[in-house]
């Protein structure tokens, strides 16, 4: 007999903070209706993110204290190494302290100011990246991925059509990668088939561009394509991941997802004078080649974790974990993006609130309603964090409004997941109560890490 249940015990225990709905109500306003300003001890259930939130496993602490420091030439480098190779087949492995690192390097060694990068659909600190080495980044989802509503296997794949008329628009040379993004975070966690990367790569080779895969959550998205694409089901997740890096040139990899750690992260590539151009800029600022900003200890973690991340029974338990989450709030008319994707159930902020306007931040609305009636911490991701300002200061609606629920890896149990729907559902019982905000300061970049908001309407105090 085999049951459905979490195919792990706890061995260490860390208390989660219960908090009155007083202190929550200071803590809102406090933070200026901006979860991203709230403290973590007034956080009960936090799913801000599945990124550097992951529960090690017992062999990955052991790996910690068997690390190997040494400046250059670790054993934990050649560790590494080895597992990302033998995961990838791409010979060339650069370790990075996070995602984002590896797109700095990556963009500063192969991206030019005027370039234009298309992709299923960037995530932000990707765009950001693009934008500031002077790049433009296109998001060319499939149509399904703007309809929240409908069921469809693949809402992660990129339109391909809309890519091969990019790349026969844009002047010859501009164009020196297109990233696919697995599983597709901006997009509700959606997977991409293996049909459409092969696809894409046959448009890449058509055009002479690289194709690099953003594989933060490789092995999620392996899992999905093993359930859902056709003659799939027999494949193990490593099979259909390697499948997935050989049809690439190279990924960019945050390891605080799908390497199950805490930080790290990677650069992988077939290219040897691209990998040598990247070992001599990152020396400036991210670390030797060997570390890349991380201690040995956090390679050895890494190592392990990639390992773990394509166990069959932790890959099961963790999409059917999401999954029921997704499902329960579903049978209680609670508008999700469908079907739920790998790492997070994403709320459709319009159809939860349509009384509220989409310039309203309805999103953020649902949100911080969450976190005061529950304690739950979730992000939008929607007109607070893509709006963008014109120069008269106006905005117009983006296209989609999502309240993301990331559910860290390995950290929180079935119960705990029912206590997120029933809240979810309370609030949609009650959907009518949420009032409108607005932004009263914000930054110029990455305006949802920093804007501070307001009740529509409040007096100014
Ligand atoms: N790519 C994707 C698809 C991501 O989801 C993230 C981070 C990054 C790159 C950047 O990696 O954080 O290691 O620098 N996503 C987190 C999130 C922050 O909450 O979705 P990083």
């Amino acid at each position: 007999m085999r049951g459905t249940m979490e195919p792990y015990r706890i061995k260490v225990v860390e208390p989660i903070p219960f908090t009155t709905l007083e202190e929550r109500k200071r803590a809102l306003i406090a933070a200026e209706w901006n979860l991203f300003r709230i403290p973590s001890h007034l956080v009960t259930i936090d799913l801000l993110t599945d990124s550097g939130v992951t529960a090690m496993s017992a062999h990955q602490w052991a790996g910690l204290l068997d690390g190997d420091e040494a400046y250059a030439g670790a054993r934990s480098f050649r560790r590494l190494d080895e597992v990302v190779r033998d995961l990838t087949g791409l010979p060339h492995v650069i370790p990075t302290h996070q995602g984002r690192a590896a797109e700095k390097l990556l963009f500063e060694a192969v991206v030019r100011a005027g370039n234009t990068v298309p992709g299923n659909t960037h995530f932000d600190t990707t765009r950001a990246n693009l934008e500031h080495a002077g790049a433009r980044a296109v998001d060319l989802p499939v149509a399904t991925a703007r309809r929240p509503e409908v069921e469809h296997a693949f809402k992660g794949n990129i339109d391909v059509t809309a890519l091969e008329e990019l790349l026969t628009e844009v002047p010859s040379g501009s164009v020196p990668m297109v990233i696919m993004t697995v599983t597709s975070n901006g997009c509700g966690g959606q997977p991409v088939s293996l049909e459409n990367l092969r696809h894409v790569r046959q448009a890449c080779d058509r055009h002479g561009v690289l194709l690099f895969l953003d594989a933060a959550r490789f092995a999620e998205n392996a899992w999905l394509i093993r359930e859902r694409e056709p003659d799939q089901l027999e494949r193990s997740p490593k099979a259909i991941a390697r499948e997935m890096f050989d049809l690439s040139d190279g990924c960019l990899m945050s390891a605080k997802k799908d390497g199950l750690v805490n930080i790290g992260g990677f650069l992988a590539l077939r290219d040897a004078s691209i990998a040598e151009r990247l070992r001599r800029i990152m020396v400036l600022g991210e670390g030797f080649p060997t570390y890349g900003g991380l201690a040995g200890r956090d390679l050895e973690a890494m190592a392990t974790g990639l390992e773990e991340v394509l166990d069959p029974g932790y890959l099961a338990d963790r999409i059917l974990q999401v999954r029921t989450l997704g499902d329960k709030m579903h049978r209680h008319g609670v508008p999700t993006v469908r079907p739920p994707g790998g790492h997070a159930i994403y709320v459709d902020s319009r159809a939860f609130a349509p009384h509220l306007s989409p310039l309203d931040f309805p999103g953020q609305a649902i949100s911080c309603a969450l976190y005061l009636h529950a304690g739950i911490r979730s992000v939008e991701i929607g007109q607070l964090m893509n709006g963008r300002r014109k120069p008269d200061g106006t905005e117009d609606p983006v296209d989609l409004d999502l309240v993301r629920l990331a559910i860290p890896r390995r950290v929180y149990t079935t119960r705990h997941l029912d206590y997120v729907a029933e809240a979810l559902c309370e609030i949609h019982a009650q959907r009518g109560m949420l009032t409108p905000l607005e932004i009263v300061e914000e930054p110029t970049s990455l305006r949802h890490f920093g804007a501070r908001l307001r009740p529509k309407g409040a007096r100014v105090s």
